[in-house]
């Protein structure tokens, strides 16, 4: 039976998951896959946490050079996360003949083009289905399953921090500050919540996806990002009552005027699939020319679930004779030829805090006017304060420029000022 040996870089949640997938799975996967997978290192530093795990102390090491001139070692697993040393880890195991796999959405987002050429030059793997929405198989649906067709969009809920936080909100009425705060208190969000807060992970993730749909590459830094901290409880509310979910939406579409790219806050049917994906729930809804539209839902972090894409990524690898590497040219930026869309357009969702007296609204729909934009939807609340009112609208579809000029001309007036604005998903 073909015996093939790994090394697993770094026994945090996600390494110490994929190490109890393959060792409780062995003799599993020998039957069904006839191959003999066995972890032969482990890297990391706290020996008492690998001890924990089970590992033998023999197989512990503390420096990346054993694992490359180990030739038991067939494939190493990278699940340290972030630039450094994750890459020069990855480029040693790569360079001494090792096929790799990763879970690090940073380093492979920014540095897929210089991963790639290290294991084209070496023919050996380099795999990353556990980059993106842990356990939900969207790299290996798009490389392998979905490639007879033309991918047109691709959008989802690939962050799960956001989607809790988002999703207790509106469940619990809470605002912001207090959902985060039970987040970290229960282990969801990291003290420092920043990259998932302020959308980086999700573009990370969506220049990964959208360089497969489109074929080409899109780097992270052509994406629209805004993060879901200035949310505010009320337009959650609103969205509610003019029949929205909000969700932090990663969108990716390839159109006449080329590829747009974005990751924002953003008000979706209820009725839409994602718009029912709540909680730490990930989801993807890819839309194809012959296929239509697919959605892949699952858990998108954990141990289990990101140690299954991990050990879905060693037994592709080991059990397939030739690699095959990005279905576009990797280079670091975008091929000069790929135009992005930044003026894109979209329905919009305005609140406004305005004067209430006669003549406002007529002055604010004006102005809206003015710069095209039209109202579809409208309505007037209760304010808290004397002489106020929250104003609501939803518009037709418009040019995100337009809407840039239409809030400073409104704030310009004194009669009204825009508290929020946000994106409405057709
Ligand atoms: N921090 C990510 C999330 C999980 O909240 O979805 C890993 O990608």
């Amino acid at each position: 039976m073909k015996k093939v040996g790994v090394a697993i870089l770094g026994l945090g949640v996600v390494g110490g998951g994929t190490y109890k997938i393959l060792t409780e799975h062995r003799d599993f996967y020998k039957k069904n896959h006839g191959v003999d997978i066995t972890v032969e290192s482990v890297l990391e530093l706290n020996k008492q946490r690998a001890v924990n795990l089970g590992v033998q102390e023999n197989k512990i090491c503390s420096n990346i050079a054993e694992i490359c001139s180990n030739p038991d070692i067939d494939i190493v697993v990278e699940v340290i996360g972030g630039l450094e040393p994750a890459k020069s880890f990855v480029l040693a195991a790569l360079n001494s003949g090792k096929s790799v796999v990763t879970s690090n959405k940073e380093l492979y987002c920014k540095y897929s083009h210089e991963l790639e050429k290290a294991a084209k030059k070496n023919k050996v793997g380099l795999f990353y289905e556990a980059t993106c929405v842990g356990g939900v198989p969207v790299i290996r649906a798009l490389l392998d399953n979905l490639q007879g067709n033309k991918i047109t969009s691709i959008m989802g809920i690939i962050n799960g921090t956001t989607n809790y936080i988002l999703s207790k909100m509106s469940d619990k009425g809470a605002s912001y500050e207090e959902v985060l705060k039970e987040a970290q208190l229960l282990g969801y969000a990291e003290a420092n919540p920043t990259n998932d807060v302020e959308g980086y992970d999700s573009t990370y993730k969506l220049s990964i996806l959208s360089s497969l749909s489109f074929h080409t590459k899109v780097p992270y830094t052509e994406i629209y990002r805004e993060g879901i901290t200035k949310i505010n409880i009320a337009d959650i509310k609103y969205a509610k009552q003019f029949g929205y979910a909000l969700k932090l939406l990663a969108l990716g579409k390839d159109g006449e005027n080329g590829i747009e790219v974005r990751v924002h806050p953003a008000l979706i049917k209820s009725t839409h699939p994602l718009a029912g994906v709540n909680d730490s729930y990930n989801a993807v809804y890819i839309a194809g020319d012959s296929v239509e539209n697919v959605m892949l839902y699952g858990r998108g972090a954990g141990a289990l679930p990101t140690g299954s894409a991990i050990v879905g990524d060693i037994i592709y690898c080991a059990t397939h004779p030739n690699h095959s590497y990005s279905t576009f040219k990797n280079t670091e930026n975008a091929d000069p030829s790929t135009k992005f869309v930044k003026n894109f357009e979209s329905e919009y969702y305005i609140r406004l805090s305005a004067k209430d007296k006669a003549g406002v609204l007529s002055k604010i729909t004006s102005l809206l006017g003015k710069h095209s934009i039209s109202v579809s939807q409208v309505v007037q609340d209760k304010g808290e304060t004397e002489g106020q009112a929250p104003l609501i609208m939803i518009t037709h579809e418009t040019k995100e420029h337009n809407i840039e000029k239409a809030v400073a001309d409104i704030n310009a007036t004194g009669i009204a000022e825009v508290n929020s604005v946000l994106r409405v998903v057709s």
